[in-house]
């Protein structure tokens, strides 16, 4: 195979991110994946936008069928984003037999058994390492590292904005509504932030944490939600006070052969690892079996951070095309996963 051609959905602050990783590394990626990686077409609403990044104003389109109908593109990356257009873009480029990468935790978070078992079917690649925690791969570490352990809880600060907000709030003084709006100015936050300060962005990447861990699956209206919005600068101070750092935390762990998923600021000692996860950074820590703990941390938001897990998804498709394999993160056949349960 001398060249796989690419069909990038979305050119925001991800979407940036992956051209610049695209251009800059062109001559490393191709030697990494083994073949030339061209950007053969980029899907955007507006084509007269100006952008960050240097394009040829001839790759951007803004008919989609452009892109998942094009014989000569092998691999989609979904960056657009919200659940019932990206689901449907995903689903068609699946059925035409195309490699799909993604970040969107919205839609595989309620979607994604779905999605993987089409992808199996279509005997294609569907990927989505940046879905959580943005540059740091945990769904690989999970699904491949750990793969001979038994996990049995994580802990996590796996949103970047809110993250950000409490630190700023506490370390800057900062008012949430400002920290807010610098999370949103530096492309942390999503397009509505309602789902980063409400949990349920997090809540959606404790459900994908989850459902690879154990693979069982985990629903999003099973897990407990508590946001940030109600905490104040005073809660925050006070804490401080008295030893503890306020952050949001997801928990999972199975408890007698259930699992128990939540997500709610919580006081942390100073001392605690996680207390010292500042700004847009994110956290996991994996408790499991044999190993024991183990905690992974870095990026969780931003263009380059998550561009990288969504590039390096890319190379690892390309070598599968090469090696005529599929390598999804795939859940277990729902058979199986009760089987599973009551084992556990
Ligand atoms: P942005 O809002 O910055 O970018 C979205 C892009 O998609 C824009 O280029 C927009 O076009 C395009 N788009 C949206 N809807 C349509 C549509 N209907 N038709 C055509 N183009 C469309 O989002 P992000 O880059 O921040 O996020 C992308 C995905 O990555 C989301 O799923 C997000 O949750 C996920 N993610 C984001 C992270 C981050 O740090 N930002 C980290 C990890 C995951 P136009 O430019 O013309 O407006
Ligand atoms: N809005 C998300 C966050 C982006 O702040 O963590 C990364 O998934």
């Amino acid at each position: 195979m001398e060249k796989v051609s690419v069909g990038l959905l979305g050119f925001g602050t991800v979407g940036t991110g992956v051209v610049r990783l695209l251009t800059k590394n062109k001559e490393r990626l191709q030697e990494r994946a083994g073949c030339e990686i061209n950007l053969e077409k980029v899907l955007v609403r507006n084509k007269n936008r100006a952008r960050k990044v240097l394009i040829d104003n001839r790759t951007l389109t803004t008919d989609v069928y452009e892109i998942l109908d094009n014989p000569e593109i092998n691999v989609i990356i979904e960056l657009i984003g919200g659940v019932d257009l990206a689901y449907r873009y995903i689903l068609r480029a699946l059925k035409n037999k195309k490699n799909v990468i993604t970040a969107n935790k919205d839609l595989m978070a309620s979607y994604g058994e779905e999605l993987l078992l089409e992808a199996r079917a279509n005997h294609c690649d569907l990927y989505y390492e940046a879905s959580v925690a943005g540059g740091i791969p945990i769904l690989r570490t999970l699904t491949d590292s750990l793969a001979a352990d038994q996990i049995q809880k994580m802990i996590g600060i796996v949103n970047g904005t809110t993250n950000y907000i409490l630190s700023k709030m506490s370390g800057e003084g900062l008012s949430y509504e400002k920290a807010l709006a610098s999370a949103q100015r530096l492309g942390f936050a999503e397009a509505d932030p309602t789902s980063d300060v409400e949990g349920l962005d997090a809540a959606r990447k404790m459900v994908i944490l989850s459902h690879l861990a154990y693979s069982i699956p985990v629903r999003l209206d099973d897990v407990k939600i508590k946001g940030i919005t109600d905490v104040t600068r005073e809660d925050i101070i006070f804490a401080k006070k008295l030893g503890y750092t306020i952050k949001l935390v997801g928990i999972s762990e199975v408890n007698n052969g259930d699992i128990d998923v939540r997500v709610e600021p919580t006081l942390l000692t100073d001392g605690h690892p996680l207390a010292t996860v500042e700004n847009e950074n994110n956290a996991i820590y994996v408790y499991s079996a044999a190993l024991g703990e183990t905690m992974y941390y870095g990026a969780g938001a931003g263009e380059g951070p998550t561009a990288v897990s969504v590039v390096s998804d890319l190379i690892s498709v390309v070598r599968n095309i090469s090696l005529g394999i599929t390598g999804n993160h795939i859940f277990l056949p729902k058979k199986e996963l009760h089987a599973r349960k009551d084992n556990l």
